[in-house]
C-alpha cells in the first residue's frame, strides 16, 4: 500500500483526505492519505524521514509550504513562487519540490473556458496564495496587477516578478484596473467565514469579467455573488482547491486524475 501524506498546522479539518482517497478508489490504487503535524522545528528532518520510511508523496500546506524549500530541489516553478505545495520521492537525488497551487489556478480557469493568454488580470492579495495566483497568470500570458492592502508587500511581489511584468498597487487602484481587466482573483481572506464581506468594491465589477475567490468558505462569498449580479463568469474556490490536487495526484501516481470523483468528494464536504 502506498502512503501519502499532508503536513501543515492545522490539518485536522483537510479537505485533502476525502479528495484524495476518492481518486484512490476511483482508480484502485491501494493507497491512503494521512494528515500529520510535524513539530515546525524539524522541517528538514520530517521531509527526509518521510523519504527514507518510504512515504510516496506528501502535500504541504500552511505554514510550511515555505519552510520545505531548503529540504527538496524545487522545479523552476516552485522556486519562483518560493513555495512547495507537493513533494515527490523515489528519484535519485532529494525530494522534489513542486508548486500545484499555480496549475490550480490555471486549470480551474481552463475548466470554465476562460483563457488567460493575452488578457488583463487583477489579482488582490500578495500572501502566499497571491504569489501562486499571480505567477500562474503572468506565467500563462496575462498582463498581470497586484493589488494589496499593504502596498510594500505587492510592490515586492511586482519585483519578484519583474520578468514577467507584472505592476502592483494599493486596493485603491481596483477602482481603475478591474474595470478594464478580464480576469480578477481574490487571494486574500477577505470574505472567508464572512458572507457579507468582499475585497472589491461591486460597482467595479462588469460582465466581461471571469472572477476566481480562492476562499472555499463560503463557496458563494460575496465577490461571487456581485460577480454573478454583474454578469461576470464565476469560478468559485472549490475549484483551485481541486485542480492543485489534480495535479498533486496525476504528478504522484502518473495516473490520469477522475476529476469527476474528486470534485464530488470535495464539494461533498463544503
Ligand atoms: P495566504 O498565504 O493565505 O495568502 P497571508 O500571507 O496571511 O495568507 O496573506 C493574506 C492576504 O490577505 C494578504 O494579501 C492580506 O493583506 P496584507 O498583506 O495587507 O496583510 C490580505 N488581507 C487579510 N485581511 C485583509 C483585509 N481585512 N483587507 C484587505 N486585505 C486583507
Amino acid at each position: 500500500m502506498d502512503v501519502y501524506g499532508l503536513i501543515g498546522s492545522p490539518v485536522e479539518h483537510s479537505l485533502s483526505p476525502p479528495m484524495h482517497e476518492a481518486a484512490y478508489e476511483a482508480r484502485s490504487l491501494d493507497a491512503r492519505y494521512v494528515t500529520l503535524e510535524p513539530d515546525p522545528d524539524r522541517i528538514g528532518e520530517a521531509v527526509a524521514g518521510a523519504d527514507a520510511i518510504g512515504v510516496a508523496g506528501l502535500n504541504v500546506t500552511v505554514p510550511f509550504k515555505q519552510d520545505v524549500l531548503p529540504h527538496v530541489e524545487p522545479t523552476a516553478t516552485a522556486e519562483a513562487v518560493g513555495a512547495v505545495n507537493t513533494i515527490t520521492f523515489g528519484g535519485d537525488g532529494a525530494p522534489e519540490g513542486h508548486n500545484t497551487d499555480v496549475a490550480g489556478v490555471v486549470r480551474a480557469f481552463e475548466h470554465h473556458d476562460v483563457s488567460i493568454d493575452g488578457q488583463s488580470a487583477v489579482v488582490v492579495g500578495a500572501g502566499g496564495a497571491g504569489r501562486a495566483a499571480t505567477y500562474a497568470l503572468a506565467d500563462a500570458g496575462a498582463d498581470t496587477f497586484v493589488a494589496n492592502r499593504t502596498v510594500e508587500r505587492a510592490e515586492e511581489l511586482a519585483a519578484d516578478f519583474s520578468a514577467l511584468g507584472v505592476d502592483a498597487g494599493g486596493l485603491g487602484a481596483l477602482a481603475e484596473r478591474v474595470p478594464e481587466a478580464d480576469i480578477l482573483v481574490n487571494a486574500t481572506s477577505v470574505g472567508m467565514d464572512a458572507p457579507d464581506t468582499s475585497p472589491v468594491p461591486a460597482d467595479v465589477l462588469h460582465g466581461d469579467l471571469a472572477v476566481l475567490d480562492a476562499v472555499y468558505s463560503p463557496l458563494r462569498t460575496k465577490l461571487l455573488r456581485d460577480a454573478a449580479d454583474a454578469g461576470a463568469e464565476t469560478v468559485d474556490g472549490a475549484w483551485m482547491l481541486l485542480y492543485q490536487g489534480v495535479a498533486a495526484f496525476e504528478r504522484w501516481t502518473g495516473v490520469d486524475a477522475p476529476v469527476a470523483a474528486m470534485n464530488e468528494a470535495l464539494r461533498g464536504r463544503l
